[in-house]
Formats: C-alpha cells, structure tokens, sequence
C-alpha cells in the first residue's frame, strides 16, 4: 500500500477532513488522495450539504476508510461515539468550508458530526474557506474568520480567480495540492521547540495614576498572543506575561496577569532563569506617575501637572543577565525605523530585534496584520511584508530556532 511507504511528515498522521456543501466539495476527493499517498490516514465527515454535491462512496473509496454523514451513523471502525472522531485526530482540516460553516464554528453550535467534532477536539484546526467572492468579503464572514483565527484556528486563504457562480474574484478554494503542502508544513515543524521554556510578554502595560485612572498605550496583545499560540503549536513549554488584553489565553499556555511595569519586570525575573527563549512583543511603559493618588482625582480649575518617573527597562536588564537564553525585542517606531531598532539591538544585547513602522495604518496596533523587518545580530536584516500575526510569529519562530541551534 502506498500509504505505508510514505516517509514524509504526513505519515501516520490522523486527519480527520470536514468537507461542506460548496461547489468546491469536489477537490476534497482529490486533497482526499494527496493526504492518504503522503501517508496520512484520512477520516471524511460530510455535511447533509456536501452529499449533494459527492457521494459519500466515492470519498470511502479513496480514503479506504468509513465516512460519517449523520451523527447516528454506527461505523464499527472507529466506534462513533460522537466525539471520537475528535479524539483520534491529530488534526482537523474543513475544506471547502462554506460560510454558513464559518458562521456556526464561530458561534459554537454543534448541530451536526462536523461542528460538534470541531468544538470537541483538542487537534489543530485548519480551515479553508471556499465561497462567493461579495459572500467571502461580507463583513459578517471576515468577522467569524477573524475570531475563528483568533481561537488558534489556522485559515487557509481562499485563491483569486474565476469562480463557479460566474464572478472573477476571491473565495476560490485553492489546489488540494496547496492545501496538502500547508498541512505537511504544519506537521514539519511541528514539534521543533519541543522542550525549550519559551516566555513572551504582551500588550500594553498600565501605570495607575488613581483608582480610576492610568496611564496605558495602543497595544491590544495580539502580536504577543500570536508568538505565544505558535510556539505552543511547536512543542514549546509556553509562559505568556501578559499586561491588560481582551483575547482568550491560547490553548497549552500558561499566562501570568500584570499590570504595571514593574509587575511585569517581577513576573519576568521570575521565570528568566531556566527559560530558553525570552521575546519581548510588550509595549512597556517606560514612565509611570510619581504619586499614585489614593482617592480620585477632583478636577480643580487650570492646569494640571503630573509628574513621572522613569520605569525599569525590562530588556536591557535580561541583555545584561543573559546566558543561555535567545533574547528578542521589538522596536515599535514612527521615524528612522533601522537608526532607532540597530541601535536597541545593540545596546539591549539581543539576538535579533523585530522593527515595526507603526505610522503604517496596516502594521502595528490594533489591526490584524503587520509589516516588519528583522535585524539580526550579525547584520543581516531579513523583510517581513504585509502578513497576517500569526504569519509573522511563524517568521520570528523559525528564526528563534536558527539561534536555538
Ligand atoms: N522594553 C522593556 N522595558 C521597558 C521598555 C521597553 O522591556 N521599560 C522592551 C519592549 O518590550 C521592546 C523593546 O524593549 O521589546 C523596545 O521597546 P521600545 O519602547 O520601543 O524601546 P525603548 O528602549 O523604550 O526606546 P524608546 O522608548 O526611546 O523608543
């Protein structure tokens, strides 16, 4: 059998594949055959949907394996309790995963074998949307993918190109061949910081002025959060020091709150020592107010003036404590991006710095992608285009591992 000669990162590999009712159901029959030859064993779950678009004989043919389409069937080789199929998988691919897919993995529902193995499993999830290009840019789909990459999803993006309804545009489910290369990515790299503490700050931290009030920053977390998610995703031992943010702890990681600077400084020191890997995504204040006022603050006529006082420097602290440990920082600038981050590099005694010219309305704060250069100890300097977080921390990630080595 073909399956059992594979070699590659797929083999042996549990994959369980969702395939929903869209036009594009067709080339999960052909993703189907790529998985199993790569050596993957391939589990089908069909939408009612998707049975009116393949048969549920053509997909057992070429997986060789049962295919559930009802969550009453009773398939005696992997005993369908409803959430086995969740348990056994190493992961969970949807491809195509029509909108109205999206829309109740994002809600949570669990009305059918797909969506209640999707909210019962531990596995990664990758999703590959496949739709109409007006249905794919309705706010309401881009919003349940942006919470669905959020929850640690990995989104799969839909092609440009001529569409079976007729339109030119996205929402093109790409060649099964691509999908099947992304996923053989994932399971390569998988594990490679197995065993390494790596600990990430993140967000913006909050300096209190008086009971009510502090001083904070833009910064929502989620270049922090999304380094923190992949290392997990790649075996590491993951410590996230995390001031204020709204987005949910990703699964596998152990998060510490604080709020100010100096409660992060103490949270760090704590956890600095036995760690392999220390980056710095969080925005630090570097002042803070002098007087903490005890009670609120009355307004009073004329100015105000408030006095602060200089912060510890979180990073330059570790440059100066480091042995072992890979040390990462970010650079955060308006105006002469490489001037300002080579000279942090340097003077923090870093392995690399990430620059992030946040004057660019698509990088930096509080939007979903980022625009960054990486400057290396030795001078090299590696482009990051306009990427998604979750890209970009796969970047920092893979360079973090050159270091490690
Ligand atoms: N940083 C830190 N502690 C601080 C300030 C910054 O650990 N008190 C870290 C940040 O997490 C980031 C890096 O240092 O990884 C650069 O932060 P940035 O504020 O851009 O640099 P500063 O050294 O504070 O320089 P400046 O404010 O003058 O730009």
């Amino acid at each position: 059998m073909e399956e059992m000669l594979a070699q590659g990162p797929l083999a042996g590999r549990k994959i369980v594949l969702g395939v929903t009712g869209g036009i594009a159901a067709y080339k999960a029959v052909e993703l189907t055959s790529r998985l199993r030859k790569a050596g993957a064993e391939v589990h089908v779950i069909m939408t009612r949907a998707a049975q009116d678009f393949v048969t549920e004989l053509t997909f057992r043919e070429i997986s060789g394996q049962a295919v559930v389409t009802s969550m009453w069937d009773k398939v005696p080789t992997h005993n369908v309790e409803h959430i086995a199929l969740a348990n056994l998988a190493d992961l969970l691919l949807v491809a195509p995963a029509t909108a109205n897919f999206l829309a109740k993995a994002a809600a949570g529902l669990a009305d059918d074998m797909l969506t209640t193995t999707l909210l019962a499993t531990k596995a990664p999830v990758f999703l590959a949307p496949a739709m109409n290009t007006n249905m794919y840019e309705n706010p309401v789909t881009q919003k349940n993918l942006r919470e669905l990459a959020a929850r640690g999803f990995h989104i799969i993006e839909p092609a440009s190109g001529h569409l079976a309804c007729g339109v030119t545009g996205k929402g093109r489910l790409p060649e099964p061949a691509d999908i099947a290369r992304q996923v053989e990515a994932f399971f390569a790299k998988a594990r490679d910081l197995l065993g390494r503490k790596v600990l990430v700050t993140a967000g913006g931290t909050r300096e209190p002025l008086d009971p009510v009030r502090y001083l904070g920053n833009r910064s929502t977390g989620r270049m922090g959060y999304a380094i923190a998610q992949e290392a997990a995703a790649r075996g590491a031992d993951v410590v996230l020091v995390s001031a204020p943010s709204a987005l949910p702890v990703p699964p596998g990681v152990r998060c510490v709150h604080v709020e100010t600077a100096r409660e992060m400084r103490e949270a760090v020191l704590r956890e600095f020592d036995d760690a392999d890997v220390v980056i710095k995504a969080a925005a630090v204040a570097d002042y803070r107010p002098k007087i903490v006022a005890k009670n609120k603050i009355k307004k009073s006529e004329g100015e105000f003036t408030l006095v602060l006082e200089r912060n510890p420097d979180i990073l330059l602290e570790l440059g100066q404590k480091k042995r072992q440990q890979v040390l990462v920082g970010f650079a955060a600038e308006t105006t002469k991006l490489e001037e300002y981050a080579r000279g942090k590099l340097a003077k923090k005694n870093l392995d690399f710095i990430v620059a992030n010219d946040v004057s660019r309305p698509d990088a930096g704060f509080a939007v979903d992608t980022n625009c960054a250069k990486l400057f290396m100890r030795d001078g090299t300097v590696c482009d990051c285009p306009l990427s998604s977080k979750a890209e970009l921390a796969g970047v920092i990630l893979d360079h973090v591992r050159a270091c490690l080595s």
